[in-house]
């Protein structure tokens, strides 16, 4: 069955112009995946390639085909395996050479449908093929939806450390269908509820107040609300990407809140303990306390922030990090890559949906933030 009630129009879609790169449209909608093939023809494609992962590539990968050759374009599809594993050199070789075994040249779109690992590698190997095919982001999870395919980050880990070989590569055109995010597992749904969170904090007061009142529908998957969750976070994430693309005015360090810690616990709890999403909710709120100990914001701002991660289903605490040194915490995001010369440096809130960037703290204070998101079992 086909549903088309909430269906996007084209001009219904989110523009957005790139300094570097060209202008793209990011479209959001409900069962949209089968109108792909429209919108990739509308660019004058004739041949396409999709890419995803094992584990979508029989669902949403099959979609996106079936609708790219309803408009008589012709697909090829290559997987790769589910996983962050997969972001690595070893499988970026492998897509080059599947790219020059299918002889595809600049005239091919390349669509990356699936999470933020296809997302990342099919741009990166896009970005460097022959110097740089157009490719064409469709996340399907959330993650993905708010935050991977948008902003033209590409990349892939290194045993060194994560994203550290990519590019910067803007897309022809996001499609960010929410009825991809039904079949998602709980635990990654609500994963990605927390830069949904962070959106709201960092810009967007009413965004914010929308959460609060909409928690449980959005906590169930309602269509209404996920549309417009979907739809505002990328906006937002917009906002922040058109006027500073490459991290150069400083604005884009906004979306940093909450991470420096959160990869401080990604680390010490061993990579895979927590999500990401579940690092960067613990991450907001030392972040919000420690913003609250340097008297930047009332105690009103901590406790709002805290009920909505909760209702939303996200950690505000966790045993995991317990046994853990503070001074290992403190090792950890001194090496930061957002650290200037071992000072540490915290993008904070002041109010909902405003931050600044706040450095030379107090160790001590950083360290009390942290002990207040662990909890004992
Ligand atoms: N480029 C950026 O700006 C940026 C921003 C944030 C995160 N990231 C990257 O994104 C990655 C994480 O992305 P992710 O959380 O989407 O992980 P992911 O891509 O690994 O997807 C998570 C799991 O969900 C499965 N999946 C995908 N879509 C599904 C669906 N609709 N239904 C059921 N299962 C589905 C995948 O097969 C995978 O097993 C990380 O590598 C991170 O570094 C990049
Ligand atoms: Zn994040």
């Amino acid at each position: 069955m086909k549903r088309h009630e909430i269906h996007v129009r084209l001009d219904d879609s989110i523009a957005t112009t790139s300094p570097v790169s060209r202008s793209y449209k990011i479209h959001v909608g409900d069962e949209i995946l089968q109108d792909i093939g429209a919108l990739v023809q509308n660019d004058n494609v004739q041949r396409a390639v999709v890419v995803s992962d094992q584990s979508i590539n029989e669902s949403h990968g099959r979609t996106v085909t079936r609708s790219l050759e309803a408009v008589s374009i012709t697909v090829d599809r290559l997987t790769i395996p589910p996983g962050e594993t997969s972001k690595s050199l070893t499988e970026a070789e492998r897509l080059w050479n599947e790219f020059a075994r299918l002889e595809i040249d600049r005239k091919t779109a390349i669509l990356a449908v699936g999470g933020g690992v296809v997302g990342d590698l099919t741009g990166f190997v896009a970005a460097t093929f022959s110097r740089g095919l157009q490719v064409w982001q469709v996340p399907t999870t959330l993650v993905a939806q708010v935050d991977s395919a948008i902003g033209g980050k590409t990349g892939v880990n290194l045993p060194a450390g994560k994203n550290l070989v990519g590019a910067f590569w803007q897309p022809r055109g996001v499609v960010a269908d929410i009825n991809t995010l039904k079949s998602l597992p709980d635990r990654e749904y609500v994963s990605g509820l927390a830069e949904v969170v962070k959106y709201g904090m960092i810009l967007d007061a009413d965004f914010f107040q929308w959460l609060e009142n909409n928690a449980i529908s959005i906590r169930g998957r309602e269509k209404e609300s996920l549309n417009h969750l979907v739809r505002r976070s990328a906006e937002l994430k917009t906002f922040v990407v058109e006027r500073d693309e490459r991290e150069v005015t400083g604005l884009r360090a906004c979306l940093n809140y909450g991470h420096t810690f959160a990869h401080a616990f990604e680390t010490t709890a061993g990579y895979g303990t927590l999500l990401h999403g579940e690092a960067v909710s613990l991450g907001m709120m030392a972040a919000v306390r420690l913003a609250y100990s340097l008297d930047l914001l009332d105690q009103t701002v901590v406790e709002r922030q805290q009920q909505l991660l909760e209702t939303l289903g996200l950690p505000v605490g966790t045993p995991v990090l317990n046994d853990i040194a503070t001074d290992d915490f403190l090792r950890i995001m001194a090496r930061d890559k957002k650290t200037v010369g071992g000072n540490l440096r915290f993008v904070l809130p002041d109010k909902i949906g405003h931050v600044e960037i706040i450095d030379h703290i107090d160790h001590m204070l950083v360290t009390s933030a942290i002990k207040t998101i662990c909890y004992a079992n």
